[in-house]
C-alpha cells in the first residue's frame, strides 16, 4: 500500500525546516491547520523528532511501518517516534528502533537546555508550545522570587533564573519529574528549590501563612495545570481546581500572575475570561496571549481552533496595576 500523498507533503515541510535550524535545537516544525496541514504536529526535540498525529491522516502504522520508517529515514529523520491517533480513541506509537524508548538527548531552546527523554509516558521534557510564555518568564523575572506550580521538568524555572530570578521554586506532586528538572538545573548550570506536593495544597498553605500575618516570599507565580493531575475523583480532574487555586493566587498578591489553560475541553465549556476576571477583578492588568506569546486577537480564540484536533494553551498574563505603573516590586533590586 502507498503512502498518501498528504504524508509526503508533509515530509517535504518537516525536512525543509529541520534545515533552518541547528540539530540540537528545540522547534515546532509543523503546526496543524496553521501550515496548511490539519491535525499534523510535529517537534524537533534536538535529536529526537515527535511527529503527532491527531487527525485522520490514511496512513495504517501497523501495517505500513516499513514504508513509514524508509519515508521518515528517506527525509532526514533518524530518531523519531510516530504517535497517531487510533480507532480505539487511544495512540500508537512506531519508534525508529526498539531502544530509542530508552534514549536521552540533551536539546537547546535559545541558551536554555533540556534533558530529553523518549519514553511517550513522560512528555519527552519539554512542551514547544509554551516557548513563547518561558521568553515572557525570562523577560518579567529580573530581580523578583518566583512560583512554579505544576513544574514538570522545570521550564518555566530555567527561563526565569536565565532571565534574572533571585530564586525560584517548583512544586509538582511527581517526586520523579522534580528529579528531573533537578537534572536540567545541572545542565544549566543554575539551581533551584524542589517541593513534592500538589499545587492546591502548597497554594492553601501560602494563603493560610498569609492570613496568620506572615508573607509568603514570592513576586511572580506560575500555574500551567495539565487537564488531569493526581489523586482520584475530583481532585484529579483540574478544571475543578481552577476557582480556588485563583482565588488562592490573587489573594496572595504576587506582583505577576501566568496562567496557562491547556485543557481545550475545558475552555469551550468554561468562559475562563470571565472566570479571571472575577477573581483578579480589581488592580490588576490582564493581557491574554496566543502560544506565539502574542495578543490575542478574538476573545473567542479562547474556546476556538484553528484545528478541529488540538488547540494550542492559551495563556493570561496579569500584572498588579500600581507595580506595573512604575511602583517598584518589594523585592527588585
Ligand atoms: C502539563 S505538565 C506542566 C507543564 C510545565 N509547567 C512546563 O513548563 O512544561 C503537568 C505536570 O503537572 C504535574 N501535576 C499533576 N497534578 C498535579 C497537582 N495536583 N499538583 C502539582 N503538580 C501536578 C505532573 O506531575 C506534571 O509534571
Amino acid at each position: 500500500m502507498a503512502l498518501p500523498s498528504e504524508l509526503r507533503s508533509l515530509l517535504g515541510l518537516v525536512e525543509e525546516r529541520r534545515a533552518r535550524h541547528e540539530r540540537d535545537e528545540v522547534v515546532r516544525l509543523v503546526a496543524g491547520a496553521r501550515d496548511g496541514h490539519p491535525g499534523c504536529w510535529v517537534d524537533q526535540l534536538g535529536e529526537l523528532c515527535v511527529l503527532a498525529l491527531y487527525g485522520a491522516l490514511p496512513v495504517d502504522p501497523e501495517r505500513q511501518r516499513d514504508e513509514l520508517a524508509a519515508a521518515l529515514r528517506a527525509s532526514g529523520l533518524e530518531h523519531w517516534i510516530w504517535k497517531q491517533r487510533n480507532a480505539a480513541g487511544g495512540y500508537t506509537y512506531l519508534f525508529s528502533a526498539p531502544a530509542l524508548r530508552e534514549q536521552r538527548f540533551v536539546a537547546r531552546e535559545g541558551e536554555l537546555r533540556f534533558e530529553i527523554r523518549c519514553d511517550p509516558k513522560d512528555d519527552f521534557g519539554v512542551f514547544t508550545d509554551a516557548a513563547a510564555a518561558r521568553t515572557l518568564v525570562a523577560s518579567l523575572a529580573r530581580g523578583l522570587r518566583v512560583l512554579n506550580l505544576f513544574s514538570y521538568t522545570g521550564g518555566f524555572a530555567l527561563a526565569a533564573l536565565r532571565g534574572g530570578a533571585t530564586q525560584v521554586t517548583n512544586v509538582d506532586a511527581s517526586k520523579p519529574m522534580l528529579t528531573w528538572s533537578k537534572r536540567n538545573a545541572e545542565w544549566n548550570g543554575v539551581d533551584f528549590a524542589v517541593v513534592p506536593d500538589t499545587a492546591q495544597r502548597y497554594l492553601r498553605r501560602l494563603v493560610e501563612r498569609k492570613a496568620a500575618g506572615k508573607d509568603h516570599p514570592f513576586d511572580v507565580i506560575i500555574l500551567d495545570p495539565p487537564a488531569f493531575g493526581v489523586g482520584r475523583g475530583d481532585e484529579r480532574i483540574l478544571r475543578k481546581a481552577w476557582p480556588e487555586m485563583l482565588r488562592c493566587v490573587a489573594a496572595l498578591e504576587p506582583a505577576h500572575v501566568l496562567l496557562a489553560f491547556n485543557d481545550f475541553a475545558y475552555r469551550r465549556c468554561e468562559p475562563i475570561d470571565a472566570l479571571v476576571e472575577q477573581h483578579f477583578a480589581r488592580g490588576w492588568k490582564l493581557r491574554w496571549l496566543d502560544d506565539a506569546g502574542e495578543p490575542l486577537r478574538d476573545r473567542r480564540l479562547l474556546a476556538s481552533s484553528a484545528d478541529p484536533n488540538y488547540a494550542p494553551p492559551v495563556f493570561a498574563h496579569l500584572a498588579r496595576a500600581s507595580l506595573s505603573e512604575g511602583k517598584v516590586p518589594p523585592t527588585a533590586q
